[in-house]
Parts: structure tokens; sequence; C-alpha cells
């Protein structure tokens, strides 16, 4: 048994040096299209991908892989989509939510989630608190996630505690706007990866992608896999991070 590694625990610190990775996980319409399928069918793949890229994410040895599962802007879609969505959602939290207590995975969610239909925002929240005290790596789902409105709940949240006398505005500084986002206590972003071939944020992390690797790659996300993820840590370790000195 001693040489048993604890599931919750990469054996030593990784050699790719990312911490955090959080991928905008594109191309499900697509890769349904391509197939003559419906694009439901595009969207349950891509829960498949999500299942074992965060179960490739765990072995690698990251601390936090966030997942851009659906944006602010996401609400412009047809509403039997939306609906399609959010059911996706609700079966995988209770499908794999034992999978990932029993891994010590840390579930999060970021974005404005309590916006979202009472029992959902009563099922986010439990399976938030039932994994809150592990000790191993954590998957956060950025739903109803708008960087813009993550900045915007943010200043209001900081705007309110000056109104309210508990700081001066002059005390506003980039920790205190770090600790009022919704990525508070995450680790720093090292890389963002899209999948798809588009080459843009669209809404996603704008202040945590300040310094964060960039990596796009042509694949589908229902295409997406542990490999896929090896190439794109590979890719981060031959980056020159500068940070803006020399
Ligand atoms: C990503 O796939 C999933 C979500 C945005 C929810 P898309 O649904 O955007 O797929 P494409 O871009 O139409 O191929
Ligand atoms: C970004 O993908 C949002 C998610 C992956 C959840 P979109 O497909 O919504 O992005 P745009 O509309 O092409 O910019
Ligand atoms: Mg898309």
């Amino acid at each position: 048994m001693a040489s048993q590694a604890r599931p919750d625990l990469p054996h030593s610190a990784p050699a790719h040096g990312v911490r955090h990775a959080a991928i905008i996980m594109d191309g499900n319409g697509r890769w349904a299209k391509k197939r003559l399928m419906p694009r439901i069918a595009g969207h349950r793949a891509g829960v498949e991908a999500v299942r074992r890229v965060a179960r490739a994410a765990r072995e690698m040895g990251l601390e936090c892989l966030t997942l851009y599962a659906f944006s602010s802007e996401n609400w412009k879609r047809p509403a039997s989509e939306i609906a399609d969505l959010m059911g996706l959602l609700r079966h995988f939290i209770q499908a794999d939510l034992d999978e990932f207590h029993a891994n010590g995975v840390r579930l999060r969610i970021i974005g404005n989630y309590r916006a979202l239909e009472p029992s959902l925002v009563d099922m986010i929240e439990k399976a938030m608190a039932r994994t809150a005290g592990n000790s191993g790596p954590i998957i956060a789902i950025a739903l109803n996630y708008g960087a813009q409105d993550e900045m915007v709940r943010a200043t209001q949240q900081l705007a309110q505690r000056v109104a309210a006398g508990e700081m001066t505005a002059d005390e506003i500084d980039i920790d205190k706007i770090e600790a009022a986002l919704d990525t508070a206590d995450l680790p720093p972003l090292d890389l963002l990866i899209r999948t798809s071939g588009e080459q843009r944020l669209s809404n996603f992390m704008l202040w945590q992608a300040a310094y964060a690797e960039l990596y796009f790659t042509d694949m589908l996300w229902p295409d997406f896999d542990a490999k896929a993820l090896a190439q794109a840590l590979d890719a981060f370790k031959l980056r020159d991070r500068r940070f803006g000195g020399l």
C-alpha cells in the first residue's frame, strides 16, 4: 500500500508547470453538423469530453481546471438549445459528483449561477458544499459566466463596501479587485485553451487572462482528450513567460 499514490494528490510537482488551465469548450455544434446530427448530439459528446479531460487534468497534476460551459451571451440561443444544455448540466452533476468526490475533487461554479432556475441553483450549491472540504484539484465550471458581468458584480461589491464606510475608494487595488472576482480563491490562470479554431475570448476570464498563455487548436471540443490536453501542456512548457520583465 505504501507505494500507492493518494488519489487526491499528484506524485510530485508536475513538470509542465501549469497550475491552472481553462478551456473555452467550443465546436460542439459543428461536430454534430459534420455528422448530420442535431446540435444536442454535439453537446452530449461534449459532456463525454468534459469527463475525459477532467480525469486527465487530475492525473496530470493540475491544481485547477476551469471549463466554460455556458456564457452570459449564450441566452441568445434558441430556448430549446438552452433547455438541452441546462438538462445536460443537471444530469452531469447528478451522474458525476460521486466520482469527483471520491477523487478528492472540489467542484466550483463561477459566473452568475444564482440567476439560474432555483432548483438548479440548489443542486449546484449542494454539490459545491459536498466537495468543499476535499483537498484535491478544483474543477471550476463557468456557468452563466461573462467576464464583463463578473467585473460589474465585483465593482458593485467594492462600491457597496465603500458606501458602507468599510474602506475608501483609494484603497481599491489589484488585490481587492481580484478578491471580489468569482475566481478569488483559484490559482492564477496559466494557460487558456480554445478549441474549434476560433481565436477570440468570447468574454471569458478577461481579467485573469492578463498574463495567461493562449493556446488555440482547430480540434472540435467533442474530439478533445487526454492526448490533446498533454499537447497543450507541452506547448506551454516551451513558452517564455516574461510578465513584462526580461
Ligand atoms: C460550445 O459549442 C458549447 C457551448 C457554447 C455551450 P457550440 O455550441 O458553440 O458549437 P459551435 O460553435 O456552434 O460549433
Ligand atoms: C463561447 O463559445 C462560450 C462557451 C464555450 C460556453 P460561443 O460559441 O458562445 O462563442 P462565440 O459566439 O462563437 O464567440
Ligand atoms: Mg461556438
